[in-house]
């Protein structure tokens, strides 16, 4: 039986094992376990749905539908790859309050500032993408007047997408979108906090392929993900996610030699100059910090270095504007934060607040308040919290806490400040704030870091190519090099006559 997307998302669904199934080749089926695990709401504690628990069983048969559909896929000429793709994005639009929904309930993120937006960037991603395919072209190459020689593309085969639970509709269309455009077939490895609205995301768009080009399955890291990882007919990994299970990754594809692209997070510093314009600078810092996303984020702001003229009045704005945040019930309308993801999470951020606030000299600024509401569980609401003063080599300046905590500290020379900014094993953004053009300049082709920008602190965003350096990852995202790059092969051709 199968479960239409409606039940997805209600909770009373939770008894019914196939509300949160694998969809292989087309079909929602049980586990080969036939077990299931239970998918959480983190703002009440209460049960949302369940999801499939895969193994390698259940990794085969996916694979097997993805290596299935890969001819006939790849045959399909790319223009109406593209178009099948511009549909599906078109559907997710129009259900994307559901879609929306669902993400908030499992994820604990606010539906206004966080979960409708996302689906609307996927849905956005993917007509990017859509539109991409006669771009995937060759070259001819000057060799001999009487050989034509040329490159062409072609797709990779089965590529595996590993998603993390921060941002999963973003982050499986970044993968899903350019890998289908390009002609092959994909299986999703949900994250284990927050399957059930990839799922119902990648329903929607696979009502528009082919059986078997889009899979997508449920499980935990070392059980599913990693079985998926090491398959023989798995040609690509894309993972997004931590920096351990990244290199865990990177280790197992090199032994099939086959490319990854890793995207692991940052600590990515901002650099605010005496000149700033300081309320967009506050705003900016709020914005990068992600706080409306509990700072769940790989590209947060984290480590915001403050020129010494301006830097007590940036923490006191900064203060005062991040406490303006309504904390509460992620379906609310009113609410801006929401919930931590999970236990887990929420006991790593309080580790780090624990470190902080035990360090000497540092002032610990909380801001907000926690919801007071009887149907609201309070264990995983965290408050923003500033660290003012922080020293360069604390644990909050140098390790991705992934939570509410911004650690700002001032500077007085710019070449000190670069260096600091620099001296991290991250790289994936940076930001500067200035309106001196020549310094702007100067940071910006200084900074180590893949995602620079100049007053402001965007996300991710279709055609700007995204990826770190250092231990932030491999590879580029979001753009037409990612979909070149990463999800196609070139090939040789040298014709006579
Ligand atoms: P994680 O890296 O453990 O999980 C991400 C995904 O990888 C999940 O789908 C998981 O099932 C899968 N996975 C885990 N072990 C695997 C293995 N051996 N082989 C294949 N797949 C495997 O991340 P987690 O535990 O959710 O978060 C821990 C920390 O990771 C966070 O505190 C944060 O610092 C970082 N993180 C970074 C993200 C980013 O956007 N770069 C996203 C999520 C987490
Ligand atoms: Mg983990």
């Amino acid at each position: 039986m199968l479960a239409d997307n409606t039940d997805l998302i209600q909770p009373t669904c939770s008894n019914d094992s196939y509300a949160g199934g694998h969809f292989i080749a087309g079909q929602l089926v049980a586990a080969a376990s036939d077990e299931t695990f239970v998918v959480t709401n983190p703002a009440t504690g209460r049960e949302v749905g369940r999801a499939a628990l895969g193994n390698a069983r259940d990794v085969e048969k996916a694979v097997a539908a993805a290596a299935k559909a890969r001819q006939q896929w790849a045959a399909v000429p790319v223009r109406e790859r593209g178009a099948k793709l511009a549909r599906g994005a078109t559907r997710l639009l129009e259900q994307a309050e559901e879609i929306a929904r669902l993400l908030a309930l499992e994820t604990g993120k606010a539906i206004r500032t966080e979960c409708r937006p996302e689906v609307l960037t996927a849905a956005d991603i993917g007509t990017f993408y859509a539109g991409l395919g006669s771009e995937l072209k060759g070259e001819t190459l000057p060799f001999r007047p009487d050989l034509l020689s040329v490159t062409i593309r072609e797709p990779l085969g089965v590529v595996a997408a590993i998603l993390p639970w921060n941002v999963p509709l973003v982050l499986m269309m970044l993968k899903i979108a350019p890998a289908l455009v390009a002609g092959n077939t994909v299986v999703v490895k949900t994250a284990e906090e927050a399957p059930l609205a990839t799922l119902m995301a990648a329903r929607i768009l696979a009502e528009e392929l082919p059986a078997g080009v889009l899979n997508v399955i449920h499980g935990f890291g070392p059980e599913c993900g990693q079985p998926l990882v090491e398959h023989p007919l798995v040609a690509k990994v894309t993972f997004t996610g931590s920096q351990p299970v990244g290199e865990t990754i990177y280790a197992s594809a090199a032994r099939k030699l086959i490319p990854v692209s890793l995207e692991l997070g940052g600590k990515s510093p901002m650099i605010v100059m005496a000149d700033a314009d300081l309320p967009k600078a506050v705003a900016g810092a709020i914005a990068g910090m992600r706080f409306t996303r509990q700072g769940q984020s790989c590209t947060a702001a984290s480590r915001i270095y403050v020129h010494e003229t301006i830097y007590e009045d940036f923490l006191t704005r900064l203060a005062a504007e991040t406490r303006k945040l309504k904390i509460g019930d992620p379906l609310d309308e009113t609410t801006d934060i929401g919930t931590i993801i999970s236990q887990d999470q929420m006991e790593r951020i309080t580790h780090f607040i624990a470190i902080g606030r035990e360090t000497p000299n540092v002032r610990m600024i909380v801001c907000g308040t926690a919801p007071d509401d009887a149907n609201l569980d309070p264990a995983l609401f965290a408050l923003p919290t500033l660290f003012a003063d922080i020293p360069d080599e604390s644990p909050l300046m140098r390790e991705e806490i992934f939570g509410p905590v911004a650690c700002v500290v001032p500077w007085s020379d710019y070449e000190d400040v670069l260096e600091a900014a620099n001296d991290t094993d991250f790289g994936l953004a940076a930001s500067v704030w200035t309106n001196d053009l020549a310094k702007a300049l100067d940071a910006t082709r200084r900074l180590d870091a893949g995602y620079v920008q100049v007053n402001q602190n965007l996300t991710i965003q279709p055609n700007l190519s995204y990826g770190g350096f250092g231990k932030s990852g491999l590879g580029k995202e979001a753009s037409l090099e990612a979909m070149l790059e990463h999800f196609s092969r070139k090939k040789t051709i040298v014709f006579a006559g």
